[in-house]
């Protein structure tokens, strides 16, 4: 029926074209008349055709064939010959034309409707890498012969007209590189039966991979990557035996489950499949042992971006025509199989970022043809490998973030001449010395060897290496002076040899590093005068050399020193002095305090846990300060209360606005969670933890307990307050998006300072929205710590082994499904709490909202909509402050806000994958948003990248 419709709506149109067309270009306009307006307005020389012969005798790039009596212009190819201008409607006219060639030039303008004129005759129109502007003429679904249609490379816009998609003669079909949107009619397979070549890649195309696609058996090339496409990979991969490119990457295709990715069994079948890549996906699951059955002569493989776990399977080594194998960015733990070692052919390695761990198998020197190595990120441990010595066609390596140990081998460094980009080893524990081979490699522009143990001198041979521009030795023990060679090294920009121990002058030669733009010294025991030229007076502010206590400005230098080293004496004679008598006055006091034990709150803290508080750095309140403080806990100053008990809101008496948490003492664990937030907050200090200022404990004379947590006061309420309109700013509006993405980046940053920067790792455990507290300057704060739990043996951080006498932990709605099986509380189990809130505060809709019933949930929900109708389920108060109200049609969110929810709500599903392997930690979820919120600011043109 709908085609029916579709088809008479063409003819109708097509008739109206054709006769409004007519006047423009009369059809007696001969072949050379069009060629000439061609030439002209394609910016051709007048000489470029000899006007006073045909063009069937020698025109360049035409070609003619004798039809009905007449020569008449079959093929016009001008392809690569810097044609600007545009394309004359008046092409229309060669109405024998079959192949019109016209790729890689910088035609701009639109395409001429008037190339349908050409409906009965052309087979080929490529007008790939060019300027061309405007939609892609619906008409050009009346060329019925058509069988390759390129416009790649152009900034075409629009949808893809359902015409166009009706050609059923077409074999290739390529669009891809522009700012094509809409999606793929999901009979495509049926339309386009003759189809080989599927290109749509780099555009703005949404909605479903089309099944149909997978259904036409020929098929040679799928190549979809960077869309917007969601759902999941349709069936019927099995059956595609001539499949030699499958590329669905950078997309938002998702799979669930360990068999996540059957596909690649599925693809086993297709025996010429030389590229396959699924990377930057939602894609979940193991990846299969059939990996190893894909075709012979698959080269390369892109899993990178993915949410894939579990081990490399070994079968991985079959795969013996494989030149680029990219897992990057996934979860995959266990050790890197030794058999990897027969991919002969690899160039490509990258591994980073995963779970995994062990040792660095040897094997992997075996592979002699390895360009780029890139191992950062995981558990690695142990040497690098002597094997890696065979690299001699290496260009990067990157071992980065990794606890290797044992000291650099010079010997790896001698069959690296060839290393040109990168050699980066920072972050592991190598220690020994540098070896002095290090000036073998030339090439080398980046050596990065930060934070290591490494020790000794710095070889003279690193002048050596000519090309480097920024080397990094920073954090490390090394000693002895700066080599004079350094100011060998001609292109050098940035130098950081920070925190060692360096000693002797600095070399007056460093002035002669013309270019270099950076240079760290700080934190060594460098003395003597600072050169005054070069860097050190050009870049002034990049140059960093405190913390070296010897060196001076002026001569003469040697008093100066002797000068401040006498202040320094003096000041340690004080300070000891001082810290005698502050231990006296502590001790007195403490004698003080015992007698009068029982009175105050001091005292019972002290007792009961002896060096919980002390230690810490908050001062004690008493009882009767804090009864004071809240007007004897009068209700008008209650500000909350829940379960934990009642919260105050008062004054000290230094005139301190504090929040009071009083804690209901009758419920069971109030006094296991005072002190786990007494705990977890005694070492934290983070602008986006609530500060804990004070607390109190006493036992009174009914011997009941009193326990009370003081902090500071945050007057704009909670994020539950905000999200449930109770609170309002002064023009009566919810945050916007800004504000809420402002939030979420701040709880984030509390939540990563937890998890990776405290001394010990601490979880939360109760993140929800009446948990995040808003200052005046609506700076989001975490509060709350009573479920937190330190994290003290390091390996919990990431393990989750089973312990059944941990009770459920959270509140319903945010705790990650592995608590209800008793799993500990893991930094991966807060990132799930988070997702689930930041995925609230833009849908505005609380995980346990009525409306979810059943297997529905807010993750689901989300998930179905994300991204082409994500209006459904944007928080309808967003929408109305973005102005983008419906008149009569749908609702339009303006391009950078849309982009950005998109990545917002892609960074809390990636939060609350099921499996806390999968998840995404708070570090990475930071990073993310933050990205985010530059798109905001930044319209992010959509890149015309090189076609993958
Ligand atoms: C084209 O046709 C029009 C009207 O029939 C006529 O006036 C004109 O001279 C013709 N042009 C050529 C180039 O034959
Ligand atoms: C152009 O073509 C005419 C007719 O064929 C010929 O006489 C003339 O030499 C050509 N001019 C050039 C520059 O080739
Ligand atoms: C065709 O062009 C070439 C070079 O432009 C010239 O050498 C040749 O003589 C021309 N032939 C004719 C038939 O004009
Ligand atoms: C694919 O082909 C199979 C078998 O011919 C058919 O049953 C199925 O409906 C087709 N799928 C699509 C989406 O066209
Ligand atoms: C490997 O994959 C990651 C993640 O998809 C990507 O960032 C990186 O550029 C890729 N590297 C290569 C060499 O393809």
């Amino acid at each position: 029926m709908n085609s029916h419709i579709a088809l008479t709506l063409l003819s109708v149109l097509a008739c109206i074209f054709l006769s409004v067309d007519s006047a423009f270009t009369p059809s007696n306009v001969t072949d050379k008349e069009a060629l000439i307006s061609f030439q002209s307005t394609a910016n051709l020389p007048p000489f470029f055709w000899n006007h006073s012969s045909s063009p069937c005798t020698n025109w360049t790039g035409v070609a003619c064939n004798r039809i009905g009596g007449t020569q008449r212009v079959v093929s016009l190819d001008l392809s690569g010959l810097g044609l600007t201008g545009s394309i004359s409607h008046h092409v229309g006219s060669l109405t024998e034309l079959q192949v019109l060639n016209l790729a890689r030039n910088n035609l701009s303008g639109p395409i001429p409707p008037s190339i349908s004129n050409l409906s009965s005759t052309l087979t080929s129109l490529n007008l790939g890498t060019n300027s061309l502007t405007g939609i892609i003429p619906m008409e050009l679904g009346f060329l019925r012969k058509l069988k390759e249609l390129d416009l790649a490379g152009n900034q075409l816009t629009g949808t893809v007209a359902l015409s166009i998609y009706n050609i059923s003669s077409l074999v290739r079909f390529t669009v891809a590189s522009n700012q094509l949107w809409g999606e793929i009619p999901s009979n495509i397979g049926v339309t386009l039966p003759n189809l080989l070549y599927f290109r749509n890649c780099f555009n703005l195309f949404t909605g479903k991979i089309p099944a149909s696609l997978h259904n036409i058996t020929r098929i040679r090339e799928l190549r979809l990557s960077n869309n917007f496409h969601d759902g999941s990979v349709p069936p019927g991969l099995g059956n595609l035996p001539f499949l030699e490119m499958y590329n669905i990457g950078f997309n938002r295709i998702v799979s669930y489950g360990d068999n996540g990715l059957n596909l690649i069994t599925s693809l086993t079948n297709s025996s010429r499949l030389s590229w396959l890549a699924i990377d930057e996906n939602r894609l979940e699951g193991l990846i299969p042992e059939s990996i190893g059955n894909l075709s012979k002569v698959l080269s390369k493989l892109y899993m990178g971006g993915n949410r894939i776990y579990g081990n490399i399977p070994a079968s991985i080594s079959q795969l013996s025509s494989l030149t680029l194998l990219n897992v990057t960015y996934n979860s995959i733990s266990g050790e890197i199989p030794s058999e990897i070692g027969q991919l002969k052919e690899l160039q490509v390695l990258g591994l980073a970022r995963n779970k995994l761990s062990g040792t660095i198998p040897n094997s992997l020197g075996n592979i002699m043809k390895l360009n780029h190595v890139n191992l950062s990120g995981n558990y690695f441990v142990g040497n690098i490998p002597l094997a890696f010595s065979n690299f001699q066609k290496l260009l990067s390596m990157d071992l980065s973030d990794n606890s290797l140990n044992g000291s650099i081998s010079g010997e790896i460094f001698l069959n690296l001449p060839s290393l040109s980009t990168i050699l980066n080893l920072s972050n592991n524990l190598l220690s020994g010395p540098l070896p002095e081979e290090i000036g073998v490699l030339a090439s080398v522009v980046t050596i990065d060897l930060s934070n290591n143990g490494l020790s000794g001198s710095i070889p003279s041979s690193v002048g050596k290496c000519t090309s480097l521009e920024r080397l990094f030795i920073a954090r490390n023990n090394l000693s002895g002076p700066l080599p004079n060679s350094l100011a060998e090294i001609r292109g050098l920009e940035i130098l950081d040899l920070s925190s060692n121990k360096l000693s002797g002058f600095i070399p007056d030669k460093l002035q002669e590093l013309q270019v270099l733009s950076f240079l760290n010294l700080s934190f060594n025991s460098l003395e003597g005068v600072i050169p005054n030229g070069g860097v050190f007076v050009r870049n002034i502010s990049s140059v960093y050399l405190e913390g070296n206590w010897k060196l001076c400005r002026d001569w003469p230098c040697v008093k100066s020193g002797g000068q401040r080293r006498k202040v320094q004496v003096l000041v340690l004679i004080i300070t000891s002095v001082l810290a005698v008598l502050v231990g006296i006055v502590v001790i007195a006091w403490l004698l003080y305090v015992r007698k009068r034990k029982g009175l105050g709150c001091k005292t019972t803290i002290r007792e009961t846990s002896p060096d919980l508080l002390i230690k810490g750095q908050h001062q004690l309140v008493t009882y009767e300060e804090l009864r004071s403080a809240t007007g004897n806990f009068n209700p008008e100053n209650l500000v909350g209360s829940g379960s934990f008990g009642t919260v105050y809101r008062g004054f000290l008496r230094q005139g301190t606005e504090v929040a009071v948490k009083v804690l209901d003492i009758k419920m069971t664990g109030s006094r296991k969670s005072f002190l786990a937030e007494c705990e977890a907050l005694r070492n934290v200090r983070h602008r986006n933890l609530v500060k804990l200022i004070t607390s109190c404990s006493r036992v009174d004379f009914k011997n009941m307990e009193f326990l009370a947590l003081v902090y500071e006061y945050l007057s704009n309420g909670s994020l539950e307050d905000w999200i449930k309109g109770k609170k309002k700013n002064a023009d009566g509006d919810g945050l916007n998006i800004l504000e809420r993405l402002n939030v979420a980046i701040d709880v984030a940053c509390g939540l990563d300072y937890l998890h990776h920067d405290c001394e010990v790792p601490v979880v939360h455990c109760d993140l929800k929205p009446s948990n995040i507290l808003l200052d005046g300057d609506m700076t989001a704060k975490i509060g709350d710590f009573g479920l937190a739990k330190l994290l003290m043996e390091r390996t919990e951080i990431t393990q989750h082994s089973l312990s059944s006498t941990n009770v459920l932990k959270g509140s319903i709605g945010y705790i990650p499904p592995e608590y209800g099986f008793g799993q500990k509380p893991s930094t991966a189990g807060d990132a799930y709490s988070f997702g689930v809130m930041l995925l609230e505060i833009f849908t505005g809709k609380s995980p346990t909202d009525e409306s979810f019933t059943g297997d529905e949930n807010l993750i689901r929900w989300v998930q179905s909509a994300i991204p082409h109708n994500m209006i459904k389920v944007l928080d309808p108060e967003l929408l109305d402050l973005m102005h983008c109200l419906p008149n009569e049609g749908p609702y339009l969110i303006p391009a950078e806000e849309h982009n950005c929810l998109v990545l917002i709500f892609e960074v809390g599903l990636s939060c609350t994958c099921v499996s806390p392997d999968g998840r995404s930690s708070l570090r990475e979820a930071l990073y993310k948003l933050e990205t985010a919120r530059q798109t905001l600011f930044n319209v992010e043109s959509v890149n015309s990248q090189a076609l993958t």
